[in-house]
């Protein structure tokens, strides 16, 4: 038996609770795990108060994150043991998650645990941290194809205070990069700050429609928020930039 965070929707209506669950209802995988840490992220959020349309399947337990220990394994790359990380998939929301102490996930969807890190701390910087590295990371496979430097201009990132926002800031300023934040939130603007940002700007700047084509300014962004920000943003991406577009939180449109 292990304990887990489990969602239902039956007759009776939704439920949200914490269960005693025995191991034989773990839906499939070739890896069964012991699960340290998850972070609560948004999708969690929304599927433990049933607000959003994130669970597929139920019931399900949420927690599309985790880190932890492999304890069985039917899969070449993962012997019993081993730190591994996991984040997405569809887990929490087609598959069940990471709210456990006891998981059976697809050895494919994991990551080793550097060695470096605790599972603490890698479920600290989390699914958010990761999509903000990620985004980094194509900025940068851009900037090196087109040969882009550090000082060749400025990095906006948008949804500043956010934590997909604030990662992208500090990973980006501690590359050398010159990094503009934009934030509805001025009163942050000390801790974009601290985490690297060399200019703050209102997001109302960006959050309204634009014209298609604008002052050339930005060699690189990362957008978190979509919508008419991100296309003012485009727009006023300089020739041969690049925008990492990853969030939608002014909207979908
Ligand atoms: N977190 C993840 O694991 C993850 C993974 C993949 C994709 N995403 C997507 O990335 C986006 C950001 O995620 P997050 O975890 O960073 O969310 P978050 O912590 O809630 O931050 C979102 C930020 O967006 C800004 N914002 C909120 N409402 C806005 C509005 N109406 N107009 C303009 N800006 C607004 C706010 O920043 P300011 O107050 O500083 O303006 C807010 O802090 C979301 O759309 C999410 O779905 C997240």
């Amino acid at each position: 038996m292990f304990k887990a965070v489990l969602l239902e929707k039956n007759d009776a209506g939704f439920h949200a609770g914490v269960s005693q669950i025995d191991e034989s209802r773990l839906p499939e995988g070739d890896v069964l795990v012991a699960v340290e840490y998850s972070t609560l992220n948004y999708k969690d959020a929304l599927a433990i108060t049933n607000t959003g349309p994130v669970v597929r399947n139920w019931p399900m337990v949420p927690g599309i994150d985790g880190a932890g220990t492999i304890l069985e394994s039917n899969h070449p790359d993962w012997r019993v043991g081993e730190g591994f990380i996991l984040n997405g998939w569809g887990v929490g929301e087609t598959h069940w998650g990471c709210l456990a102490e006891r998981a059976r996930l697809k050895g494919d969807w994991l990551v080793p645990l550097p060695a470096w890190f605790t599972t603490r701390q890698a479920m600290a910087i989390g699914t958010a941290g990761y999509t903000a590295m990620l985004s980094v990371m194509a900025l940068q496979d851009h900037f090196a194809r087109k040969g882009t430097k550090h000082d060749d201009g400025e990095v906006l990132v948008t949804g500043a205070t956010g934590g997909v926002g604030s990662v992208a800031i500090a990973l980006l300023a501690k590359m050398g990069y010159r990094v503009v934040a934009s934030t509805g939130k001025a009163s942050e603007a000390d801790y974009l700050r601290t985490l690297g940002a060399q200019a703050v700007i209102d997001r109302a700047e960006l959050g309204t429609p634009g014209k298609p084509l604008q002052k050339e300014r930005w060699i690189g962004i990362v957008d978190c928020v979509g919508s008419h920000t991100l296309v003012n943003a485009l727009a006023q991406t300089r020739y041969g930039g690049a925008v990492a577009a990853c969030g939608l939180t002014q909207g979908g449109d």
